[in-house]
């Protein structure tokens, strides 16, 4: 199988790169930025022609949910343009699409009638509040009308070791400061990369056990919620880091105290969903694959760093 993977240098796509090794009689093309700029559509409609491949996996995205306040047009470009054109260049070869969105496609306002949060499923409503969720909300419209085969993976709070993520910002921050006040009014999954790439893994995997049929994706292609189990709240995710982390090893001093604010108390350029929990129950009914609790997820990830 031919695989064209996006955002290798990205979270997920790096993450991606190493689980993707598995599977066997495999070709993985991940050009960078240089060979592939997604924000020129013409460039990435040729490469595409070119490479023919039999699967797409584009965790690429602008992903700079403030600063996209600020540049909608290029968000809009490389998460709901591009995407189009990756769908439309699919299905001319026959080949398939997996792509990831995020829980920001909601406005977070889900709730039971005594005020508690509800877990959005996929068939919920999508309404987003920022410029990132309304571009992402674009490549997933673009994608379905397509009708390629696809699968639309629905993640959020992504972290790891490498890149950009609040997991890093919580460890510097930690080496500079006694006193963390981190957001607790906003609920969601924190969710790591390495869980997200073993699990797309897991599902190319299924595919190729059915001998990559066409057949399969009327069955199992869509859009799914793709998080870890459990929710918690971002001053919580601060906690348990500080709780989990060995930063006494790490960073020769002791874990700062970490309490929570209100969001008004921490103002963004861009507005952000109070609840973001996403039900798995389709990827564990679907797929049979179980997300791991989100503190289970988080000591996996900081294994190899605390050791
Ligand atoms: N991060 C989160 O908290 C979060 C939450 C919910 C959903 N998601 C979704 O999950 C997916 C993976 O996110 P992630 O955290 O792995 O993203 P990430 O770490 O921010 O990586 C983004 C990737 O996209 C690439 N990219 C951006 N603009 C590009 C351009 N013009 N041309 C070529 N490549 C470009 C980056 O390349 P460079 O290294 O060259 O910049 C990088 O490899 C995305 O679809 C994202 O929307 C993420």
């Amino acid at each position: 199988m031919r695989i064209l993977l996006t955002g290798s240098t990205g979270q997920v796509g790096n993450a991606l790169l190493s689980t993707l090794q598995r599977l066997d009689h495999n070709e993985i093309i991940a050009p960078q930025r240089a060979q592939m700029d997604l924000s020129n559509p013409d460039q990435v409609r040729q490469l595409i022609q070119d490479i023919k491949p039999d699967l797409i996996i584009n965790p690429a995205a602008y992903t700079a949910v403030d600063k996209a306040e600020a540049e909608a047009n290029l968000a809009q470009t490389i998460n709901g343009d591009i995407p189009s054109i990756m769908a439309e260049e699919i299905k001319k070869i026959g080949g398939a699409l997996i792509h990831y969105s995020t829980d920001y496609v909601f406005d977070g306002s889900k709730h039971a009638e005594d005020g508690s949060l509800i877990a959005y499923t996929e068939e919920d409503q999508t309404a987003p509040i920022n410029v990132y969720g309304k571009t992402k909300l674009a490549g997933e419209q673009a994608i379905i009308a397509s009708n390629c085969n696809h699968l639309i993976l629905r993640t959020s709070w992504v972290y790891s070791t490498f890149g950009k993520n609040f997991l890093l910002t919580m460890l510097r921050l930690a080496n500079e400061r006694e006193e963390l006040k981190i957001v607790n009014d906003q609920w969601g999954a924190p969710t790591w990369a390495g869980w997200i790439a073993q699990a797309t893994t897991d599902i190319v995997s299924q595919w190729q056990t059915a001998s990559m049929s066409q057949d399969w994706w009327k069955e199992y292609g869509g859009t799914y919620n793709f998080t870890s189990g459990g929710t918690t709240n971002w001053c919580g995710f601060a906690q348990e880091i500080m709780r989990q982390a060995d930063v006494k090893r790490l960073l020769k001093k002791n874990a700062p105290v970490v309490l929570g604010i209100p969001s008004t108390d921490y103002p963004t350029p861009a507005k952000r969903p109070v609840n973001s929990i996403l039900s798995s129950d389709k990827l564990r009914d679907k797929f049979g694959i179980q997300p791991p609790a989100w503190q289970d997820a988080l000591a996996a990830c900081l294994e190899p760093i605390n050791n």
